[in-house]
């Protein structure tokens, strides 16, 4: 084998199951139930009507034009991405080198660290407090460190570091600080305006939760632009093709679309928290898409089994030296009343 030994050794991110097969009511990858803007597919038409011969434009300026619009900053603080973890494996590849250190929380979103086995670099877990908040050592100094991801809200609690606590870390950190908000909508508040006080706080977005797009791959950094200019280095020249340009643009248009799913994905939210909560589940306050729980009777691992042998996926999570729990991603109102009434009669 030519593979590099740190590839070899390593296992590789194990993204959340995606059945092609069956009925299954899909709770697990926090997709969105309802289908996107009905501008996203007419967009999407005329491109294809257009014809795909040539490269799509590199820097996906119309999305850029129209998500600067909408967050109060120059199109060039934008860098457009295939999905937000291309943003993640840009920024990795920009700022991390072998043998470097990246800071990321515990438990959260795994690929960080698997970003950093591919760099060959360290990466250093800091465990959440018990209440989900993050003490000084995540903003400390360390020999090597060169970047911090921080999901927020994060996965799989749904839990939010508010925005002075995160303008503090950055503020005493020495180095960036990620601000990965692929939940950020809806969640009450966001980071995106640090981005102009602290040229060290960068914020990720996805189209892929919020704007039920998980299927077109479209994701975005915002950043101050000295950065965006030095990371389009590291892109790949066309990484988000005509297609996703068309409908992502068209997607960021739709604020009006926007407001009402997250209108009604917060309304389900709450409503399955309140019903877990009469079931006997300890459910953590969620600002995201999804809930993180577990049941003082029944474990978790039994739980995600038999709903999956009835045909609703859900996560289960085992994060070692931690603990294992269970993460509902937020259905329609009638996927979540099966969910319910299943669970009813399980614990
Ligand atoms: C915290 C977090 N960041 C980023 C992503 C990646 O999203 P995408 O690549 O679809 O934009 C996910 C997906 O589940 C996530 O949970």
């Amino acid at each position: 084998m030519f593979i590099r030994p740190e590839i070899q050794r390593i296992h590789g991110y194990v993204p959340g199951e995606q059945p092609r097969g069956g009925k299954f009511i899909k709770l697990n990858t926090n997709e969105n139930p309802y289908p996107s803007s009905p501008a996203v597919q007419r967009a999407i038409g005329k491109a294809i009507q257009s014809g795909l011969q040539r490269y799509p434009d590199p820097l996906a300026t119309a999305f850029r034009e129209r998500a600067a619009e909408v967050y109060g900053v120059p199109p060039d603080w934008i860098l457009c991405g295939n999905g937000s973890d291309d943003i993640l494996t840009i920024l990795t590849r920009a700022f991390v080198g072998e043998g470097d250190l990246l800071r990321l929380p515990f438990p959260s979103y795994i690929l960080y660290k698997t970003l950093a086995q591919l760099q060959g670099a360290r990466s250093e877990e800091i465990y959440f407090r018990p209440d989900w908040s993050l003490g000084d050592d995540f903003a400390a100094s360390a020999e090597r460190l060169k970047i911090v991801y921080l999901a927020n809200p994060n996965s799989p609690s749904g839990t939010v570091i508010p925005p002075d606590r995160v303008l503090v870390i950055a503020e005493k950190l020495p180095c960036p600080l990620l601000v990965d908000e692929a939940y950020g909508d809806f969640a009450e508040g966001n980071c995106i305006q640090l981005v102009k006080q602290n040229e060290k706080i960068m914020v990720s977005r996805t189209l892929s939760k919020s704007y039920a797009l998980a299927g077109l791959r479209f994701g975005y950094l915002i950043a101050q632009p000295q950065i965006i200019e030095q990371l389009l280095k590291v892109k790949d020249s066309y990484n988000c093709d005509a297609l996703s340009i068309s409908g992502a643009t068209a997607a960021i248009d739709d604020q009006a679309w926007l407001a009402n799913n997250l209108a009604k994905v917060i309304a389900t939210r709450q409503r399955l928290t309140a019903e877990l909560r009469k079931l006997g589940f300890s459910v953590v306050d969620s600002q995201a898409n999804f809930v993180w729980c577990n049941h003082p009777a029944k474990q978790a691992r039994s739980l995600y089994e038999e709903l999956k042998a009835a045909q609703i996926l859900i996560r289960y999570m085992n994060y070692a030296g931690w603990g294992d729990g269970i993460r509902i991603s937020v259905g329609t109102d009638e996927q979540i009343d099966a969910l319910l009434g299943l669970l009813q009669g399980m614990v």
